[in-house]
């Protein structure tokens, strides 16, 4: 590796990559093996947002809360285990030591390459430069791959108490009262966390629904499992002020009683990072976040951008794609463009949400008539087995192919491969009904649902 502010030195690329997250180092990677000389600035740690504060510690976290929720439930298959003690020092711990050894093998893979990582804070000079310190690099093509960082609201001030999810990652304790302001990915992610943890959690979203992109289906059943659980929810109305004092937190609520706190968790949505320097490069904004093409080419010649800096799906495997898609787009291969409508989603909350595609209402806007199959876990022997309620459901485009899938249930986000492979492939239910699934697994709900959408339900009523 070697660092910013050397002396004024010059170095010529064919790629300088502002930011080392997910779309930066994997464009980096990609290029170094298309024979591209690249040079990849981060002022922090490779790996970015996923790897160090989002991702990888929060999946740890919600895997400690499954554990904690697996030993209280162990009585009811005849194992005793007592009351589970959760020590957020220790969990703190567990998740440290997945980071560090996933970072340890991203930095050795990085290192591995002819790439040149330059530590320090990149600032976009030209088209054509980059600078770190005194140090200029020049390059032929340049990848602005800043990516995210947490919004807030106006009259939020964060504190002790009012986190974001970067602070909740690093509580020393497990609060007794949460409230979670916004319903969407992290909100439930945190929400699930919280209350398996032993918290009393209440979740105020704006949204007459919580994850409110998903399917209308799928938000239903997680209110619903989150209701058995005993997690609060104010849906439909906005939190308007947050007051900390020494020993709690207030939160108003448009309409309502105010609520109280031990810890409010912030969680309304991430905003593109600052690009320092781009002002320099005059280039087309879609508000907040750079305008690319499905290449990810930025209105300036030479210029890309991918991640989360781009409008879109913000998710790390969507930014991985976009980074390949440029890598391979500057060594003039012609990459397929990543489309957001085919990226999968799971979030990570118990029940566990996967979905891709298209939601039924929004196919419904597209296509006029669609058919829809929703296939009830209770059919499911492996689901029985692991006590879990859900289902998987498929809208397809009337008499065509499947345009998407949505799965609720724990565990259920393993299975958006197959779901993804459906809709990318823009499966005909007859086509794929013949597949055989493998019994016991809650992938057979898949196929259940595939044979039902073709008018052959097997292990249901169709
Ligand atoms: P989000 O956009 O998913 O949800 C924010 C929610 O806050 C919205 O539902 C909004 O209506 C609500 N809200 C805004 N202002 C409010 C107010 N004053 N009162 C009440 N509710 C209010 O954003 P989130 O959950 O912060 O996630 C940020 C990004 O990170 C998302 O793009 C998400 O996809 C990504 N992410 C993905 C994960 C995954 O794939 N498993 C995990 C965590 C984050």
């Amino acid at each position: 590796m070697s660092r910013g502010g050397s002396g004024g030195e010059e170095s010529a690329y064919d790629l300088v990559v502002l930011g080392a997250g997910s779309a930066g180092y994997a464009c980096a990677l990609r290029a170094s093996q298309l024979g591209l000389r690249v040079a990849l600035v981060e002022r922090d740690k490779i790996g970015g947002t996923c790897l160090h504060r989002g991702c990888i510690p929060t999946k740890a976290m919600l895997h400690a809360a499954e554990v904690a929720d697996t030993a209280r439930a162990a009585s009811h298959v005849g194992v005793d285990l007592g009351t589970p003690r959760v020590d957020l020092g220790r969990v703190a711990a567990y998740r440290q030591g997945v980071v560090d050894r996933l970072y340890a093998g991203l930095t050795g893979l990085v290192t591995s390459r002819p790439i040149d990582v330059v530590t320090g804070e990149g600032r976009v000079v030209d088209a054509g430069t980059i600078a770190v310190g005194d140090r200029m690099l020049r390059g032929r093509h340049l990848l602005l791959a800043t990516g995210s960082v947490v919004k807030t609201l106006p009259f939020v001030t964060l504190g002790r108490r009012v986190v974001t999810s970067d602070g909740a990652l690093a509580l020393k304790g497990v609060p007794e009262r949460v409230v979670v302001l916004g319903g969407g990915v992290i909100g439930v992610e945190f929400a699930s966390v919280f209350c398996s943890f032993g918290s009393q959690v209440t979740i105020v979203e704006a949204l007459p629904r919580l994850v409110a992109a998903e399917d209308e289906a799928v938000s239903k059943a997680l209110q619903r499992a989150f209701r058995q659980r005993r997690i609060g929810m104010v849906l439909g109305a906005s939190v308007t002020a947050v007051t900390e004092s020494a020993d709690e937190v207030e939160v108003a609520v448009e309409g309502r009683e105010s609520l109280r706190a031990d810890l409010v968790l912030v969680a309304v949505g991430r905003g593109p990072a600052p690009v320092p320097g781009i002002e320099t490069l005059g280039v087309a904004m879609a508000g907040a976040h750079v305008a690319v093409d499905g290449l990810g080419r930025t209105s300036v010649p030479g210029v890309y951008a991918a991640g989360d800096l781009v409008p879109g799906l913000q998710l790390a495997h969507r930014g991985f794609a976009q980074g390949i898609v440029v890598a391979e787009d500057i060594a003039g291969l012609t990459p397929a463009p990543v489309v957001d409508e085919r990226v999968p989603r799971v979030t990570y909350c118990d029940p566990e949400i996967g979905s891709v595609g298209l939601t039924e209402a929004a196919a419904r806007e597209r296509y006029g008539e669609v058919e829809t199959v929703e296939y009830n876990l209770a059919g499911n022997g492996k689901s029985q087995i692991l006590g879990t309620k859900g289902f998987v459901k498929l809208v397809r485009a009337a008499g065509g192919p499947i345009v998407g899938v949505h799965l609720v249930g724990a565990r259920m986000g393993e299975q958006i491969g197959e779901a993804q492979l459906l809709v990318d492939w823009e499966a005909f239910p007859e086509d794929v009904a013949p597949l055989l699934h493998a019994h016991p697994t809650q992938n057979e709900a898949l196929g259940e649902a595939a044979l039902a959408l073709a008018g052959k339900p097997l292990h249901s009523h169709g």
